[in-house]
């Protein structure tokens, strides 16, 4: 148990054995469940809970506190996994959550008793620490809400402001180097929050009435020092703003394609752009592709034609962008084929599916091996990409 501030305590858990969150994103760096204590002189409350196997750890590190009530602000059950447990260790402990939050505790779990269904703006006293409930859903499941403690300024965010990477000894992060903990929050929000950035637009200026000086999630650490900027990144990226730069997505087969991506970043570099990232598809874990995608405004796309298709690495990360509504990037194109000229023609009504652009998308393309007029094309794609992302 540690205090983030008086009354106010610490009590989650590292996993450092899982491999892959979801069983989709890898945690090279471990990820945390984080779960809260809040002590009133009347009640104490917990805030989430944590998942399954790490049921013993939160035990222990409650260190004897005895909950009255369990709030939930968010179902997955990376948080919610230990519900049940904590039913039989504390059966007086009320299980706090809104309409649809307790709908899925009765689905998931089977409880239905001593529970308490809670509406926006409600609030609970626990005797001089007062719980008020946000409901923001679609943080990025249904049920999702933040519990805020006006008397200090505190609001528990669930997966909002989250991020990859178990903590490493300190959980404030005015006590840690942060700097390990920034690329897993990009990571984290473009591959679990990515398609949601309207309801977070939507949360934040819900919660613009709020003044908060600690932010309290349910993955990694509690943001104080660096409030400010943490936020400025989470507004940023739910509003599919981005950065300077250049993400270069492509797979190959045989090494044409590969050729005409290494072209393309040689004349950006020329043409002054400095942020470059080049992902073979093949080989790069979606994870750390999206994770780019989110954060640099330009994106081309390349791969050779595939069964008369598009090269199925590729058209994964192209249905994963999708999916996440990406909008406002500077894209291209590029491909390969040797007798069917199917890749360029896929990648590109894909991308004109997509809300990614408004205008026309350059492209190059190459009949078998790199043609002289393959590697105009990507010069002049190259060009044009990079006077607009770094206009
Ligand atoms: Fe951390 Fe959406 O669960």
């Amino acid at each position: 148990m540690r205090e983030i501030v008086s009354c106010i305590d610490y009590v989650g858990v590292n996993d450092r054995t899982t491999q892959k969150f979801e069983a989709l994103w890898p945690l090279p760096q471990g990820v945390s469940y984080n779960s809260y204590i809040v002590r009133g002189s009347k009640c104490t409350a917990m805030i989430d809970a944590v998942e399954i196997s790490q049921c013993e750890h939160l035990l222990k590190n409650m260190n004897g506190a005895q909950p009255d009530y369990l709030v939930i602000n968010h179902m997955e059950p990376d948080h919610s996994g230990a519900i049940p447990v904590l039913r039989k260790y504390f059966p007086q402990m009320t299980i706090v959550g809104n309409i649809k939050t307790l709908d899925m505790v009765k689905n998931y779990y089977g409880i239905e008793d001593n529970v308490l269904k809670i509406a926006d703006g409600e609030e609970l006293d626990l005797g001089g620490l007062t719980l008020r409930f946000y409901l923001t859903p679609m943080i990025h499941w249904p049920e999702t809400m933040m519990t805020y403690v006006p008397e200090r300024k505190l609001l528990f965010t669930g997966d909002a402001f989250g991020c990859f990477g178990a903590l490493n000894g300190a959980v404030t992060d005015s006590d840690i180097d942060i700097s390990p903990y920034i690329p897993e929050m990009y990571r984290y929000y473009s591959n679990i929050v990515g398609k949601y950035g309207t309801f977070v637009q939507k949360a934040i200026n819900k919660l613009n009435c709020i003044e908060a000086n600690y932010l309290c999630p349910t993955h990694g650490p509690v943001w104080h020092e660096n409030l400010r900027y943490i936020s400025s990144i989470y507004n940023r990226l739910s509003k599919y703003e981005a950065e300077p730069g250049v993400v270069i997505v492509y797979g190959s087969m045989y090494g044409n394609t590969e050729d005409m991506a290494e072209l393309i970043a040689d004349q950006l570099v020329q043409e002054g752009v400095r942020n470059i990232r080049i992902h073979n598809a093949s080989y790069t874990d979606l994870s750390y592709i999206l994770s780019d995608i989110f954060k640099y405004n330009g994106l081309i796309i390349g791969a050779p034609t595939y069964s008369n298709g598009l090269y199925p690495p590729v058209e994964a990360v192209l249905n994963a962008i999708k999916v996440r509504e990406l909008k406002n990037r500077y894209v291209g194109a590029f491909g390969s084929f040797t007798w069917a000229p199917q890749s360029l023609k896929r990648i590109k009504t894909i991308l004109q599916e997509m809300s990614l652009c408004t205008e026309d998308i350059p492209t190059a393309e190459t009949k078998c091996g790199v043609s002289d007029t393959a590697k105009v094309q990507c010069i002049s794609l190259a060009k044009e990409i990079a006077a607009k992302v770094l206009s």
